[in-house]
């Protein structure tokens, strides 16, 4: 951990600056080249429309650095309410009266106007006042953070959208020359420290504490279009005994038969990136398969999904029992690790990353596509909501699957190893793909 992290200083302030800034330049040059008609319409049931997160995000910003630190707001509870997540679902959020594209944006100039007025003045006394919410300057990494969750929920709605407004860098990451035969890694038994006290951890990070982790076997790479293409082709979104039974229920219902965004053509399989159809490229990460499709495919291949603590610990841990913060050390991701935005605009083929790899050699975990685990979201041993329910306590419970790692699209801020994100088995449309373990 950062010794500038600690309390009682105010060195963490340019770190603070830094994320908001980085997360509000990701926001404005993903959003503002964009015709006004794409950022207001309602592009799926299941994502929000643009302008809605844009004001959601000014309106949390507003909250919890200018009201939370005792300034007056710009806004008022009508506004809180339309951009409050809870009392809004997503599919109904076109039908409010939103804010414009340019008052959304407005909205956004003015409250980081006041929260970096603010910012500056933080002093010793506000942070005994305020205690845990300043601590590290935890509340600027929650909002830094928080935006930049958006920008990449944003870039999966605009995956939605067939025409090519978005087109998001397509570069290749040159393929080492190396032999990749050795295709899992055995991880033995023991006990791991789990999870993260950093202070600009999530509530649902904390407390690390000791898990005892069985020896178990996991892939060194996400499995990839080509080894997914082979459980299509053995039948195995057609052979029930793969498949959970809600699982099955749900691919009877949709029919589904392939990973969403993907088509069968005279001159074979294509996936659709943004506005584009592209042939299917065998040796990159497969994305957008939901739990199911992942719990299944693991099934056909004779393996099952890891765990969280598996991942994390094949992750993180060192032989030697150390825990670090990336799979390669402490060093913050760079092009040579990892495949993070704005780098890739896609996953990067598996293999892309020999530098990325963790202790016991496991690569591309950080970044290419969120991996769905095998595990349901619950809080820790000793969790407590910090600083609000909303964030993580109200998800805990067997209705979400966590996934690990971050995709192409999420930025190096908003990642690490001991990052947790949630949604449901069913969902399809965010960038997630799998690895596999077994048990040793
Ligand atoms: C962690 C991605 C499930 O989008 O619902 C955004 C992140 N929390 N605003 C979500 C989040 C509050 C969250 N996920
Ligand atoms: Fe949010």
């Amino acid at each position: 951990m950062d010794a500038r992290e600690f309390g009682g200083t105010l060195a963490w302030k340019d770190r603070a600056l830094e994320a908001l800034a980085t997360s509000r330049a990701r926001l404005l040059d993903l959003l503002r080249p964009l015709p006004p008609a794409v950022l207001v319409a309602q592009h799926s049931p299941l994502m929000s429309p643009a302008v809605w997160d844009v004001a959601h995000v000014a309106n949390y910003e507003e909250q919890w650095l200018v009201r939370a630190l005792g300034e007056p707001g710009l806004s008022g509870p009508e506004t809180d309410r339309l951009y409050d997540a809870f009392r809004t679902p997503r599919g109904i959020r076109g039908e409010l009266p939103l804010l414009g594209v340019e008052e959304a944006f407005a909205y956004a100039e003015q409250v980081r106007t006041r929260a970096l007025r603010r910012l500056e003045a933080v002093n010793d006394e506000d942070l005994a006042r305020t205690g845990a919410l300043l601590d590290g300057g935890f509340v600027y990494g929650m909002v830094a953070q928080h935006e930049q969750q958006h920008v990449e929920t944003l870039v999966a709605t605009l995956q939605l959208v067939t025409s090519t407004v978005l087109d998001p860098l397509p570069s290749e990451v040159p393929l080492p020359e190396r032999s990749v035969l050795v295709r899992e890694v055995h991880v033995p038994g023991g006990p791991f420290e789990m999870g993260n006290e950093e202070a600009w951890a999530y509530d649902n990070e904390r407390p690390r504490h000791r898990v005892h982790v069985p020896a178990f076997f996991i892939d060194r790479f996400p499995v990839t279009n080509g080894q997914f293409l082979a459980f299509m082709e053995d039948g195995g979104y057609a052979n029930r005994a793969h498949w959970a039974d809600a699982g099955w229920a749900f691919r009877e219902a949709e029919r589904l038969e392939h990973p969403l965004f993907w088509r069968r053509t005279r001159a074979g399989w294509e996936r659709r990136r943004f506005g584009t159809w592209e042939p299917l490229r065998l040796d990159e990460p497969v994305c957008h398969v939901g739990w199911y499709e992942a719990d299944a495919y693991a099934r056909w291949a004779g393996r099952r999904l890891p765990t969280e603590a598996e991942w994390e610990k094949a992750a993180a841990a060192t032989p030697e029992g150390r825990i670090r913060r990336f799979p390669w050390g402490d060093a913050p991701p760079d092009l040579s690790r990892a495949n993070l935005w704005p780098q890739g605009g896609h996953p990067a083929r598996g293999g892309a990353f020999p530098a990325g790899a963790s202790a016991f050699g496991v690569e591309q975990m950080i970044g290419d596509v969120w991996e769905w685990t095998a595990s349901d979201f619950q809080p820790y041993p000793g969790f407590r909501a910090f600083p609000y329910p909303e964030y993580s306590a109200v998800f805990f419970g067997s209705d979400y699957k966590v996934l690990r790692g971050g995709s192409w699209a999420v930025a190096s801020d908003a990642i690490r190893n001991t990052f947790r994100n949630w949604d449901y088995p069913i969902r399809r449309q965010i960038f997630a793909g799998l690895r596999c373990a077994r048990d040793a």
